[in-house]
């Protein structure tokens, strides 16, 4: 079966890479809109018969990239593609996986019905901290890729002297697993989280840390919060360099900006952004081909 890959909305370098490492063809997605502001999208290739595949990462704008994905989804369908996989490097609205506050929407579940009209779904670490699992909620094929052994490779070729740090609990399946996996120590801090810009780490003084280089590694940098707190106290501690890595560079505001007064930065390119220096591609394209 010939396969098309589409670059959705802020995803089109990605697709481009991912249809040359399997050797198909792209196409961006093409999107204008109505006088009354209503999206109209046109997919410029033609997929009857094919294999469809969508990329979009749910980054700048995660609503508008969720309702131009729906729709790319549906037009694929529409025009006769044989299969249509969804390929969604930084997969949105996962984090509202539990009623924080009466009334609240429990976003994850109600996202993952949407997008499950698409015959296949392939991601990279979501954010699976209260569920085990992406089949908990979707009802369509998925595919759970991670970036660690890019990351441990990574850090193998260009950190081997550091010490690789966790910056919470959670954070324990990328650092401890991308250490173990780059033959590098590692620790594991504390978080406690009392808004989304507010967070308050905890280093034990124990932990010889005077003179060391580190890498605080993590899943997502968002607000940089949660990286720009340990560095802080990294500091008062006595380390000597700090690089930031992480899967997604979601880059609220004016995070990359702060976060790079402070420490060098660096991410996958699931999502475009200024330092997306590590390519995943390759495991994306391992899945598809
Ligand atoms: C939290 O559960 C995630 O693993 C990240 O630590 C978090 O999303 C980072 O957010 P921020 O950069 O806003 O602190």
């Amino acid at each position: 079966m010939k396969t098309v890959v589409f670059g959705g909305c802020g995803s089109e370098r990605f697709a481009k890479l991912l249809a040359k490492r399997i050797k198909a063809s792209y196409a961006p997605v093409r999107t204008s809109y109505f006088p009354d502001g209503e999206l109209l999208l046109r997919l410029p290739a033609d997929v009857r018969g094919k294999h469809a595949v969508l990329v979009y990462s749910f980054q700048p704008y995660p609503g508008e990239v969720l309702l131009e994905a729906l729709i790319a989804i549906g037009a694929a369908k529409q025009q006769g593609a044989k299969k249509v996989t969804l390929v969604a490097p930084y997969l949105g609205f996962m984090r509202q996986d539990k009623q924080f506050h009466a009334g609240e929407a429990v976003s994850n579940s109600i996202v993952a019905r949407l997008l499950s009209s698409a015959d296949m779904l392939v991601t990279m670490d979501p954010h699976l901290h209260r569920i085990k699992s992406l089949n908990r909620i979707f009802s369509t094929k998925t595919t759970t890729l991670t970036a660690n052994q890019t990351l441990a490779d990574h850090l193998r070729r260009n950190h081997s002297d550091k010490m690789v740090v966790g910056p919470d609990e959670e954070s324990s399946q990328w650092a401890a697993s991308v250490a173990k996996l780059a033959g590098l120590p590692s620790i594991v801090l504390k978080k406690k989280r009392y808004t989304a810009t507010k967070v308050r780490i905890i280093v034990k003084s124990k932990i010889p840390l005077k003179g060391k280089h580190v890498v605080i590694v993590d899943d997502i940098i968002s607000t940089g919060h949660t990286m720009i707190e340990p560095i802080k106290q990294l500091k008062k501690l006595g380390v000597k360099s700090i690089t930031c890595i992480g899967v997604h560079g979601v880059f609220a505001g004016n995070a990359l900006q702060d976060l790079k007064k402070l420490a060098m930065v660096e991410t996958t390119n699931t999502i475009h952004n200024p330092v997306a220096r590590i390519d995943v591609t390759k495991a994306f394209a391992e899945t598809l081909r």
